[in-house]
């Protein structure tokens, strides 16, 4: 089969497309054929080797795609050759063929075309998690959401907007907010442009948003930490603009917390609460609720031009390969 290839930790230009042999599935996994699969920007830390998993080499990136199930693993009971699925990978979505275990997989629902199933998990579910069970967002709560025009932060609009919290949008062009608008943020922030603490407090009549979701961290973390209400939560999610360091006497001031939330976690310890979420998402989806975006599609020999996108700061909602 095809597949993107890493041999060495570096940039996207050092992958390269080979043909080498598919993998053969465990007791406990099954064989997709991949049709679609979705470029998150983990996937660019995980070829630089900053990733929290660390594969041998040499490997293919890719944390999640749709595809038909080729082969099942002798334990395996909810699926069978020929099924649709989304699966989150630990890695090997930029290939024709991938082995996923049967409890990261779902069934795609017949009316979600591939490259939206290949591009909800790791996106909703992410936010779903952080938001849901993390943070605990209250109908009628403020919701902040940075990067909110991006692979999480899109997602992160429209669950706030599901739980009934007031969606403010934090972006850094005019273009990136109107899609954050249009999936249903009340207000737009443009942080480029404009104090964010100042304008939180503007839009919240100096009270603060109770909820800020966080994929960007860097020098935003901390005026977003200002930002908060008394008993406010800032939801750590990633760290596109760098890792900030978090001063406890902010925390102390207004009773404020800061909260990680990794997907890995939920995905490793709490497989109940992440089966809730997807089977919250889908229903959310199915209703109207939620209006996955994929703006651009690459062929797999781009997958390096697709992660470029990410990396250069361009990409809005979601960048899919198509590999069928
Ligand atoms: N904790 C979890 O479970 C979990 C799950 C999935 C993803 N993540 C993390 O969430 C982060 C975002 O992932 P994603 O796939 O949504 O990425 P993405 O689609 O590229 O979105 C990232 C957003 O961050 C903003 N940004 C600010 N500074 C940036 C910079 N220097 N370079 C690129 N973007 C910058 C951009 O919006 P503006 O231009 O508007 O600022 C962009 O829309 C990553 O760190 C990823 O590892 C965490």
């Amino acid at each position: 089969m095809r597949a993107m290839i890493c041999r060495a930790w570096g940039a996207p230009s050092e992958l390269r497309l080979e043909e080498i042999d598919a993998p053969q599935p465990a007791a406990d996994q099954i064989r997709i054929r991949i049709l679609a699969s979705c470029v998150n920007y983990a996937d660019t830390i995980m070829i630089k080797g900053h990733y929290q998993t660390r594969p041998d080499f040499p490997f293919a990136p890719g944390l999640e795609a749709c595809g038909e199930v080729t082969e099942c693993g002798s334990a395996v009971t909810r699926f069978k050759p020929g099924d649709r699925v989304m699966a989150m990978l630990g890695y090997g979505g930029f290939a024709e063929q991938t082995v996923a275990s049967e409890i990261d997989c779902y069934n795609v629902p017949d009316s979600m075309s591939d490259e939206i199933a290949a591009s909800f998990l790791i996106g909703y579910v992410s936010s779903h998690v952080a938001i849901r069970w993390q943070a605990k967002l209250e109908s009628g709560e403020t919701l902040l959401v940075l990067g909110a025009s991006g692979g999480v932060g899109l997602t992160a609009v429209e669950i706030g907007k599901a739980l009934g919290a007031t969606v403010i949008a934090g972006a850094s062009s005019a273009e990136k907010l109107d899609v954050a608008r249009q999936h249903g943020a009340d207000e737009l922030i443009n942080y480029k442009a404009d104090s964010l603490k100042e304008r939180v407090a503007t839009l919240t009549g100096g009270k603060g948003a109770n909820v800020c979701y966080d994929p960007v961290g860097g020098e935003l973390f901390d005026q977003a930490l200002s930002s908060l209400a008394w008993g406010g939560r800032i939801l750590v999610i990633g760290f596109v603009g760098g890792i900030p360091q978090i001063p406890a006497n902010r925390l102390l001031v207004k009773n404020r917390s800061a909260m990680g939330s990794s997907l890995r976690y939920y995905r490793e310890l709490r497989p109940d609460l992440l089966r809730a979420s997807v089977e919250e998402l889908t229903g959310w989806w199915r209703d109207g609720k939620l209006k996955p975006l994929v703006t651009q599609t690459f062929p797999l020999e781009q997958v390096p031009a697709a992660m470029t996108e990410l990396l250069e700061r361009r990409a809005i909602g979601r960048i899919v390969i198509t590999v069928a």
